[in-house]
Formats: C-alpha cells, sequence, structure tokens
C-alpha cells in the first residue's frame, strides 16, 4: 500500500515524466480492489472471446484504465523470484488481453507467445521492481523471462532497485533524494524519447550501498528485529 518502498522510485519517475510532458496521472492500489482470481474457463479465449466472464469486480475496470491509458506503470516489490500474489492474481485475469492461444509452437525470436489482443505502438509499458539482493542479474532473471514471454522481448521497459527498502528505512533523508533523482531524471527521459538508453537503465540498477555496508545494515536490521520479539 503507501508504505511500499517501491512506490518511492516509482513516484519519483512519474514526476520526472509530469516535467517534461502535461499527463494525466492516476495511482491505483491493486490492493485496495475488488479482484477475483481467474477460475480457468477459458470463456475469454473462446465463447466470450475478449471478455473475461466474470463482471462484478474491478477488473473491467482496470482494463479499460489500461487500454486507453497512454503508458501504465506497474510499481511492485519482487517476492521470491517473480511478482506478489496480488500482482500475479491480477495478471492472470488479464488473459483476455491476450489473443486466443491455438497450438503454435513458442516463438524463437523473443516475441510474445499468445501476442496481445490489443496491439498499439503508441502504449508504453514500464515495470519498476525493487528488491533486496545486490545482483538484481538472477533474481529478477525468472521475472524478465515471464515478461518477455507475455510481452515479448524488448516491448516493455523494466527498472530495477535493488536494496531499496534498507535506503528507504535508514531516513538518511539526502542520501534518499539523491537516489530518487535519478529515477524522476529517467522519467524526463522516457517522457522524450518513449524509451531509456542502456546507460540510464545501468545507472539506476547501482545499488545505493556497498556490499560490505549493505550487510553491515542487515546485521543490524535483523538483530534489532529480534530483540523486538513478537510485539
Ligand atoms: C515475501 C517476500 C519475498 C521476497 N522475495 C525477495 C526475493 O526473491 N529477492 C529479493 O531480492 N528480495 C525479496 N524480497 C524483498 C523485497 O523485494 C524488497 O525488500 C522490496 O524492496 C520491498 O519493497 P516494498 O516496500 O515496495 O514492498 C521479498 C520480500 C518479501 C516480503
Amino acid at each position: 500500500m503507501n508504505n511500499s518502498a517501491t512506490l518511492n522510485v516509482t513516484k519519483a519517475f512519474v514526476s520526472g515524466m509530469c516535467e517534461e510532458k502535461d499527463y494525466d496521472v492516476e495511482y491505483i492500489n491493486l490492493s485496495s480492489l475488488n479482484i477475483k482470481p481467474c477460475i480457468g474457463c477459458l470463456s475469454c479465449w473462446g465463447r466470450t472471446e475478449g471478455e473475461c466472464i466474470i463482471k462484478d469486480d474491478d477488473i473491467p475496470m482496470m482494463k479499460q484504465k489500461i487500454l486507453d491509458a497512454d503508458v501504465f506503470v506497474a510499481s511492485f516489490p519482487l517476492f521470491f523470484f517473480g511478482m506478489p500474489g496480488t500482482a500475479k492474481v491480477f495478471m492472470d485475469r488479464m488473459l483476455s488481453m491476450m489473443k486466443t492461444y491455438r497450438g503454435q509452437k513458442s516463438p524463437e525470436n523473443g516475441e510474445s507467445f499468445h501476442g496481445l489482443r490489443y496491439e498499439d505502438p503508441n502504449k508504453k509499458f514500464v515495470i519498476i521492481t525493487s528488491c533486496a539482493y545486490t545482483e538484481f542479474g538472477p533474481v529478477y532473471e525468472p521475472l524478465i523471462k515471464q515478461f518477455d514471454c507475455i510481452c515479448g522481448k524488448g516491448k516493455y521497459t523494466m527498472l530495477f532497485s535493488p536494496q531499496l527498502k534498507t535506503l528507504i528505512d535508514l531516513n538518511n533523508e539526502a542520501k534518499i533524494n539523491r537516489y530518487l533523482n535519478k529515477f524522476k531524471e529517467a522519467g524526463k527521459e522516457f517522457a522524450l524519447n518513449g524509451k531509456l538508453s542502456e546507460e540510464t537503465e545501468a545507472k539506476l540498477k547501482q545499488p545505493p550501498f556497498s556490499e560490505g555496508a549493505y550487510k553491515v545494515f542487515l546485521d543490524g536490521f535483523w538483530r534489532e528485529e529480534k530483540e523486538k520479539g513478537g510485539k
């Protein structure tokens, strides 16, 4: 919800975008929505093609917002090398946004496996995600693979923010502001170019702490947590 560390970098990125272009921004918290899990009936690929039969929750509203949006930004922490359960439940309900699977082989050229039902080259999809590990590469491999299969390689922009929660928890305002400013600048670049340079992506991936300092912080954090006991 609003305590999400990831939301800090997302807000910084979006504020940068808004400095360059007059975006009409809406933040929607998935946890506050009524989202029923997919029941696996596949009606959205057959009987009611393109339409989910569950209509009494917030998914129809969200689908319309995604279709109307110029930029859709998904913000979430890494949970167990993937997206958190709430986001996965939401994602499953997006099956109606994908083309019906008709037995084709998996693509070898990095394209979306099913293909997007409403392909729009002007619509941008950004994923902003934070994690605890310093080396984001190995921990994000499964999630990157998943989004490559869903959207197609290069069809989305993913920003990583390693060690983020510790940076926010330590509450060093100057350091936090310097860090968030990188995301704000990236937001400006994205608004202007519709993508980020490799240099900017590399800059954002830089962890805020050295390996040694981070270990000391985490050891201290867990020691304090243990001392608090079940309180
Ligand atoms: C259930 C759970 C699973 C997590 N799994 C991972 C993980 O696989 N790899 C990792 O680096 N961090 C993992 N983390 C740490 C969070 O991704 C990280 O602290 C993140 O910055 C928290 O962001 P938030 O405040 O927006 O939730 C996990 C945290 C939780 C609570």
